[in-house]
């Protein structure tokens, strides 16, 4: 079957436009337009939104602008940054993180995170009250800190005890805060992030025969980034509007998963410690469960095979 002229012209048209805006698209946000971010702004667009894109730093907004209809500077460590423009937009991802330093800083990570979303709810409070917005904040899993390898769903009570974590949960509360009638709210716990560029497998492979300096007996949990893009276009097609853990199937312990990547490729195993180097441990078999049950699939569910 061929297709009718007009909408063979309409896709020639369509695939001519640098940006095409769909009619049925939305005006969307990504705040913080780093690995995850950039990646859900590809596939934004190819759905035909109209996307405002945010970045730290001046010199990326020309590339930012390859990809998103208006970049914008924006840093929560600067008063004079603002989210003004998130007054206006049908949905919002907040995706942004300390991305400066190369260690883990409580204040930096305070400053980010709180600053921001502290800035975002400003601007929120501009909007008209009945206005829809469909919000989803990327948070972490490691919220749940040391349970001991237990099976952790989204109604166990997170750690507040690790001052990183402390500061990961007030900024879940605070984005739960924006919560309204006209505003859904979506939290996404994620794994550790993998995928293009930063390959996880490659890196625990390159340990093969060798000693790892972390604790191997902690279960840490993954996810691949096209699964988080799925996962934040699921968000918004499903108006979702609670917390969801966003992890692959993969439960296994730090020296399990190195084994049978090792195994699988023929290489000597690596050795893991048996105890903790760091006082940050995230050790849980974290379940993906609830957001399945709403229909969602990952592409990517094991880091191995
Ligand atoms: N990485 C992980 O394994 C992991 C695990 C669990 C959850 N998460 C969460 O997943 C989300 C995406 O992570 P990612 O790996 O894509 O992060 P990323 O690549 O480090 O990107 C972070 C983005 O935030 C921006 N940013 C940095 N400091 C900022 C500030 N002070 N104010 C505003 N924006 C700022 C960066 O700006 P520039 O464009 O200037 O760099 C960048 O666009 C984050 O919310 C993170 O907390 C990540």
């Amino acid at each position: 079957m061929t297709s009718s002229p007009d909408l063979a012209s309409l896709y020639q048209l369509l695939a001519k436009e640098q940006r095409p805006i769909l009619p049925s698209g939305e005006r969307r946000a990504i705040l913080g337009c780093g690995y995850v971010g950039e990646a859900v702004a590809k596939a934004w667009r190819q759905e035909g939104h109209e996307l405002w894109g945010t970045t730290t730093r001046h010199e990326r907004l020309a590339n930012l602008a390859e990809i998103v209809d208006t970049p914008v500077v924006f840093d929560s460590t600067d008063p004079r940054s603002s989210l003004k423009f998130a007054g206006s937009l049908d949905g919002i991802l907040a995706s942004f993180a300390p991305s400066k330093a190369s260690q883990v800083d409580v204040n930096q990570y305070r400053e980010t995170f709180l600053g921001g979303l502290q800035m975002l709810a400003e601007a929120l409070q501009q909007r008209p009250r009945q206005t829809p917005l469909q919000l989803v904040h990327l948070s972490s899993c490691g919220v749940y800190g040391n349970r001991h390898g237990a099976l952790t769903d989204e109604t166990v009570r997170v750690d507040s005890l690790h001052p990183v974590n402390e500061v990961l949960a007030m900024a879940e509360d605070m984005v739960q805060s924006l919560r309204s009638e006209s505003v859904n709210v979506c939290i996404l716990r994620l794994g550790g992030i993998y995928g293009p560029g930063r390959d996880i497998p490659a890196m625990l492979l390159s340990a093969a025969g060798s000693v790892v300096q972390r604790n191997g007996q902690n279960v840490p949990c993954w996810i691949h980034r096209d699964d988080i893009v799925r996962g934040v276009s699921f968000a918004f097609e499903h108006n979702l509007n609670d917390t969801y853990n966003l992890v692959n199937d993969t439960q296994y312990t730090g020296q399990e998963l190195t084994d049978r990547l090792c195994e699988q490729a023929g290489l000597p195993l690596a050795k893991w410690l048996t105890t903790d180097t760091t006082d940050r441990v995230l050790n849980a078999r974290v379940s993906n469960a609830k957001l399945k049950q709403l229909g969602f699939t990952l592409t990517q569910p094991s880091m191995v095979g």
